[in-house]
C-alpha cells in the first residue's frame, strides 16, 4: 500500500542531519534528487534540501520502491522512508551526512522534472544572465541557498539586537513626495491624481527624523530603497539598508550602536570576534592616502601627496608639468611600487594603460636607481637632483623602487591613484582572500566638508543633504568660508566598500537657515522643497542623528560573495532588468491613459 507521505508520514529530519548517532532510526526525508547512479542492482541517489545531501540506496528487496527507483531522474521531487544504516568503509568525510546511508522502504515521487537547462551544482559555468533568467532552479544551487540562509539569519540578528537595545522598528512609505537632490528617484504616476506623480523612496531619511520628532527616541527599520542609478557590482537599483534613526546622542554614541550589531554579525554569523571599537580616519587623510572616502586598508600602498613639495620647487625643480598643474590649483600625488613586488617593464606600462582608461592622460613613472637617480623615466633629464632627493624622501624610495606618479585636477588625480591602488594591489597579490586571517579591516572615516564647490555652476552644493549638522566651531564660517566648514558625517567602510553612513541632523533653525543660506536656497524653495521637515523642526524637535547600512553589501563581504547579484534573491542585471520576468516591460495604451501618462517614441538618431 502507498505510504500517504506529507498527510500522515511527516518529515523526520532534512538532508543535512543525520549522523552515525541515528544509525538504526526509521526515518522520513523529502526532497530533490542531486544525482542518480545505478550499479546493476543496487540503485544511489544523493537527496538534497537546503540543508544538505543525504546518500539513499534502494536495493532489489524492496521493490516497489526500487522499481520507482529506476525512473529518477535529476530534480525530481520525491519523498522516501527508510533506514538508517553505517557506510562502514565508505564513510564520506567530505560530506555532513557522510557517515551514513538511507536504505529506503518506500519511495514516491511528487513531482517530475523536465531536464534543468544547467546542472544544480556548487559550480557552474553556465552564464549569468542563463542562470538570472531561470533564477528559481540556480536558488537550488548550495552556494546560494546558503548566501540567503546567511541574510535571513542576518536579519534575524539584527532584529534580536536592535530590540535588545531599545529599538522600535517602524514602517516608512514607499511612495512619497519628490525631493529634488539626491539620488535620482524612480516615479509612480498617480491615477487618482491626474499629472501628478510620487517618487519611491531613496531611503526613510525625513521619516526616519520625523519619528525623532515624535518622541520615538530610537528608530530602526530593514528597509527597501529605491534610486535610478547606473548599476555596478555593489549597486542594485531596490536594495535594502538597515536604517537606524537616535535621539538625544552623540556621533559616538552611534558609533557604538553600530559596532555593537557588526561585532554580534560577525560574531555569530563567522564566529569571529572583531575588534571595537573601529578605527577613525579623517575625510582629508583618507583622501590625501587613498584618493577616495572608501580605503580598503588590508594593503599599504598608500599615496604621498607631492604638491606642497613641487610648489617649493617651483619652475625650478625642472618638471614644468607638476609645476603647471600646482599653479592651476592641482595636485601631485605618488605611490611606490616596491623594489621586492619588482614590475617588469612590459607590466609597468600596462599600468599606464589602465590609469588611461580611468581617465588619466598617461602615467609617469620612474624607477629608482643607486644613489636615488631616476631611470625608466622622461622625467629624470630634467628633474632637478635637489627635487628629485626631497621626492625620493617623501616617498621613503629605496633601490629598485618604482615611483607613479599623477598631477592635474584634484579629483581626477585622486580617482586614479584610488583605482591604480587597488589594481596594483590585485596585481601584486596584496588582498588576502576570503576566508584567510586578518581580513576585516573595518574603518570609520569622519569630519567631511559639509558642501562641496561645483566647478560648473560656481556654487557650493551640500555634500550629503542639507540637515546635517556642522561642527559647533565653524558654524560662524557658514556664509563667510563655507568650504572650511566640516560636518558630522561619517561613513562606515570595510576592505574598501562603503558599507554604511549616516549623520548628526541639524535641528537648530537658526543655523538651518544659514546653511540653505549657504547653499543659495532661497526660504520659499526651501519651503516646497522640506516644507514639513522645516515645520516639524519648529515644535521642539530633540537633537537626533543616524544611520543606515548597506544590508546587501554587509552580506556580500562576510559571505565572501562577488557581486550583489550573488546576495539578492531576484536581483536586476547591469542594465536594471529582470531576463526571468521580463521586467520592466510594455504596458498597453489603455493603462497608460488611466494613468494620464503617454510614451514618446525616441526620437531617430
Ligand atoms: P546612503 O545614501 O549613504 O545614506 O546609503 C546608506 C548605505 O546604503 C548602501 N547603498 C546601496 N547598496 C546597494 N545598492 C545601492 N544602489 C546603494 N546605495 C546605497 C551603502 C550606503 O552606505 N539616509 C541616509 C542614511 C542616514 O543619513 O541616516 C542614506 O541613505 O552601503
Amino acid at each position: 500500500m502507498a505510504v500517504p507521505f506529507i498527510s500522515e508520514v511527516k518529515r523526520t529530519h532534512t538532508c543535512g542531519q543525520l549522523t552515525a548517532a541515528n544509525i538504526g532510526e526509521e526515518v522520513v526525508l523529502f526532497g530533490w534528487v542531486h544525482n542518480r547512479r545505478d550499479h546493476g542492482g543496487a540503485v544511489f541517489i544523493d537527496l538534497r534540501d537546503r540543508e544538505g545531501l543525504t546518500q539513499v540506496v534502494f536495493e532489489p528487496d524492496s521493490k516497489e520502491a526500487h522499481d520507482i527507483a529506476g525512473t529518477l531522474r535529476l530534480e525530481f521531487c520525491v519523498g522516501i522512508k527508510g533506514k538508517v544504516l553505517s557506510r562502514g568503509k565508505n564513510v564520506n568525510p567530505k560530506m555532513k551526512t557522510g557517515e551514513i546511508e538511507v536504505k529506503a522502504s518506500d519511495l514516491t515521487i511528487f513531482n517530475r522534472s523536465e531536464p534543468t537547462p544547467f546542472l544544480i551544482e556548487d559550480n557552474v559555468d553556465t552564464s549569468e544572465e542563463k542562470r538570472l533568467s531561470h533564477r528559481y532552479l540556480d536558488l537550488r544551487r548550495g552556494p546560494l541557498q546558503r548566501t540567503l540562509m546567511t541574510r535571513s539569519k542576518m536579519n534575524a540578528l539584527t532584529r534580536q539586537y536592535m530590540n535588545g537595545n531599545n529599538f522600535l522598528e517602524l514602517e516608512t512609505p514607499f511612495m512619497g513626495k519628490y525631493t529634488p537632490g539626491g539620488a535620482r528617484n524612480f516615479l509612480v504616476p498617480s491615477r487618482l491624481n491626474p499629472g501628478k506623480f510620487y517618487a519611491l523612496a531613496e531611503s526613510p531619511q525625513l521619516y526616519k527624523q520625523l519619528f525623532m520628532v515624535a518622541g520615538f527616541d530610537r528608530y530602526f527599520q530593514i528597509v527597501k530603497c529605491f534610486r535610478d542609478e547606473d548599476l555596478r557590482l555593489d549597486r542594485q537599483p531596490e536594495f535594502t539598508q538597515i536604517d537606524v534613526e537616535m535621539s538625544f546622542v552623540t556621533q559616538d554614541d552611534i558609533f557604538t550602536i553600530i559596532e555593537g550589531l557588526l561585532k554580534k554579525l560577525w560574531g555569530e554569523v563567522l564566529g569571529l570576534d572583531i575588534p571595537t571599537p573601529f578605527q577613525r580616519m579623517d575625510f582629508y587623510e583618507s583622501m590625501a592616502k587613498y584618493g577616495n572616502d572608501k580605503p580598503d586598508l588590508r594593503f599599504g600602498l598608500e599615496h604621498i601627496v607631492l604638491t606642497d613639495l613641487i610648489r617649493e620647487h617651483g619652475a625650478a625643480g625642472g618638471v614644468p608639468m607638476m609645476w603647471d598643474a600646482v599653479q592651476e590649483k592641482g595636485i601631485v600625488k605618488a605611490m611606490v611600487v616596491p623594489a621586492e613586488k619588482a614590475l617588469s617593464r612590459a607590466e609597468s606600462d600596462k599600468l599606464e594603460e589602465f590609469a588611461k582608461q580611468a581617465g588619466a592622460k598617461g602615467l609617469a613613472r620612474a624607477k629608482v636607481g643607486e644613489g636615488g637617480e631616476w631611470t625608466q623615466s622622461p622625467l629624470s633629464k630634467t628633474i632637478t637632483p635637489a627635487l628629485r632627493l626631497a621626492i625620493n624622501q617623501a616617498c621613503n624610495a629605496k633601490t629598485g623602487d618604482l615611483l607613479l606618479f599623477q598631477f592635474g585636477r584634484e579629483s581626477l588625480v585622486h580617482t586614479v591613484m584610488a583605482n591604480l591602488r587597488v589594481h596594483v594591489a590585485k596585481k601584486l597579490g596584496l588582498i588576502p582572500e576570503y576566508g584567510s586571517g586578518g581580513q576585516w579591516k573595518f574603518l570609520w572615516v569622519v569630519n567631511p566638508p559639509l558642501f562641496e564647490y561645483d566647478d560648473e555652476t560656481n556654487t557650493w552644493a551640500a555634500a550629503h543633504h542639507a540637515f546635517t549638522r556642522p561642527h559647533d566651531e565653524d558654524v560662524p564660517f557658514l556664509l563667510t568660508d563655507p568650504g572650511r566648514v566640516k560636518c558630522h558625517r561619517y561613513d562606515v567602510v570595510l576592505n574598501g566598500f562603503e558599507i554604511g553612513g549616516g549623520s548628526i541632523r541639524l535641528h537648530d533653525p537658526k543655523v538651518q537657515s544659514e546653511v540653505f543660506q549657504a547653499l543659495g536656497i532661497h526660504e520659499e524653495e526651501a519651503r516646497t522643497k522640506f516644507g514639513f521637515l522645516l515645520d516639524a523642526l519648529k515644535f521642539g524637535a530633540p537633537p537626533h542623528g543616524g544611520i543606515a547600512l548597506g544590508m546587501d553589501r554587509l552580506v556580500m563581504l562576510l559571505t565572501g560573495a562577488e557581486s550583489l547579484r550573488d546576495v539578492i534573491p531576484f536581483p536586476k542585471t547591469k542594465t536594471g532588468t529582470d531576463t526571468m520576468t521580463g521586467a520592466p516591460g510594455d504596458v498597453d495604451e489603455k493603462q497608460l491613459r488611466e494613468l494620464h501618462v503617454r510614451s514618446v517614441p525616441l526620437p531617430a538618431k
